[in-house]
């Protein structure tokens, strides 16, 4: 095995009493904050540039510009969102984050909002996971009772409140924009970008909106440093990454490396394929990015090396499937859910996931035909890049990715073998298995 495993956030997770604010602090935790509070707050967003921390909510924009574009001295609020609302089909590694090391997040929160110059920090928390929320809560209160949040925290006279917010479902309030609406309490539904929200966000003020694996680095960047940091990775993709694995091996779960390890590897760290299984095909990060095959297995898992192949890192949670998965089958269950979960905002991706979804069931009746895969097309690109946020884009993806790898298949779909009891659609549901054999 080439590429070695590199637990940093979760290098503590056997411990039992992780989420504690004591049993982390006893891992070295709030040492970061303490740090923190001695600096600059420009000098804390220099360090997060110089690490070349990109986000890790999918889009891989660089952390600390996206900082750097809060203005200062605009006598305005500013406020710090997380983003923890993990909804994509296959992404299942924020919850993990959040369950096993929540003050790990909140000692990301507390350094990112003095850095920014935020006093009130948000965690919108995906509403089906209540372990989080209780988690993530608990995490809060021993923080504020400890006096690491609340006024002239530590003494240095930075004041910070910090409010858990739970959302209903609805994978359109992780978008950052329809988050914010959802949090102010309006239907979540997307923005007109520009403005972005590190100029008009929460309440019209600057906000910074991270993931929640992005906001749980800052701690140990600041710590250790830039150079650290940037040990790990490639050039343009620094640092580590929480992948989780799931689909048909024999381990899945969560898997802490530096960006550029192959699927290949991972595979192998999961246990490899399961018995009597070989790799059908295999996404990189959520069901919104194009799929892959076998032949992609030893291209790095970073941002360039996954673009210059025509997909994408997203967010680092691979799904691998076999030969017993209809690709028409998940393809259509996913686009099932894209529709389900358009919020109707637009006419492309409100029209267009109903008409795909509709074409799609044809096939998967075994009633499409060649024609119909070209219409299929085209409706895919009357949705990409016309849609008024990346739900659009997202749902046009899956099938022009799968129709250039599996064209036979969709034409003859009801003669393909299938594993009725998998569904791909749900594959992201967070599971006790799942943690195990966590960096074996
Ligand atoms: C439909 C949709 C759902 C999204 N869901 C999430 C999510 O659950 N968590 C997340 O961090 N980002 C999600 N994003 C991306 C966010 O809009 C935003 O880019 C991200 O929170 C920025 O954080 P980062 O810079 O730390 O990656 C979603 C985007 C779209 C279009
Ligand atoms: S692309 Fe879809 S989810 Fe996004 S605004 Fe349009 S209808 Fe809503």
């Amino acid at each position: 095995m080439s590429t070695p495993l590199t637990p940093v956030i979760t290098e503590h997770w056997d411990h039992p009493d992780l989420f504690t604010l004591e049993g982390y602090r006893r891992t070295g935790g709030y040492t970061a904050l303490a740090k923190a509070l001695s600096m600059d707050p420009d000098a804390i967003i220099g360090t997060v540039k110089d690490s070349g921390l990109r986000g890790r909510g999918g889009a891989g924009f660089p952390t600390g510009l996206k900082w750097s574009f809060v203005p200062q001295g605009d006598g305005k609020p500013h406020y710090l969102v997380v983003n923890a609302d993990e909804s994509e089909p296959g992404a299942c590694k924020d919850v993990p984050i959040m369950i096993a090391n929540p003050h790990a997040l909140v000692e990301g929160v507390i350094i990112t909002s003095f850095a920014i110059r935020a006093n009130h920090a948000f965690i919108y928390i995906r509403g089906e996971v209540p372990e989080a929320i209780r988690r993530v809560a608990n995490a809060v209160r021993e923080a504020e009772a400890a006096g690491l949040i609340g006024t002239n925290i530590l003494g240095s006279g930075f004041d910070l409140k910090i409010t858990v917010h739970s959302g209903a479902g609805a994978y359109i309030c992780g978008e950052e924009t329809a988050l914010l609406d959802s949090l102010e309490g309006y239907r979540g539904q997307p923005r007109l970008k520009p403005p972005f929200p590190a100029v008009a966000g929460l309440y019209a003020s600057p906000t910074v909106v991270n993931n929640v694996e992005t906001i749980t680095n800052i701690p140990w960047i600041v710590n250790n440093g830039a150079d650290w940091f940037r040990q790990f990775g490639t050039e343009k993709s620094p640092g580590f990454k929480v992948f989780a694995v799931s689909g048909h091996v024999r381990r899945p779960g969560i898997y802490e490396a530096p960006l550029g390890i192959t699927m290949r590897e991972l595979l192998d760290y999961a246990g490899g394929m399961r018995e009597g299984s070989e790799v059908k095909f295999w996404i990189p990060g959520g069901s919104s990015v194009p799929m892959l095959t076998a032949e992609h297995l030893d291209v790095p898992l970073t941002y360039e090396a996954m673009a210059e192949i025509g997909t994408m890192l997203g967010t680092g949670t691979p799904m691998v499937f076999d030969q017993t998965v209809s690709v028409v089958k998940a393809v259509t269950r996913w686009l099932e859910f894209y529709k389900h979960e358009s919020c109707g905002k637009c006419t492309p991706c409100r029209e267009g996931t109903y008409w795909i979804t509709g074409v799609l069931q044809r096939f998967e009746e075994g009633r499409g035909t060649d024609p119909d895969l070209d219409l299929l097309n085209e409706l895919c690109s009357q949705i990409m890049g016309r849609s008024f946020c990346a739900l659009g884009d997202a749902a046009a993806t899956p099938f022009p990715a799968a129709v250039k790898l599996f064209r036979d298949e969709f034409l003859t779909a009801t003669t393909t073998p299938v594993d009725e009891s998998f569904d791909p659609a749900r594959s992201y549901v967070f599971t006790a298995d799942a943690l195990e054999g966590v960096n074996a």
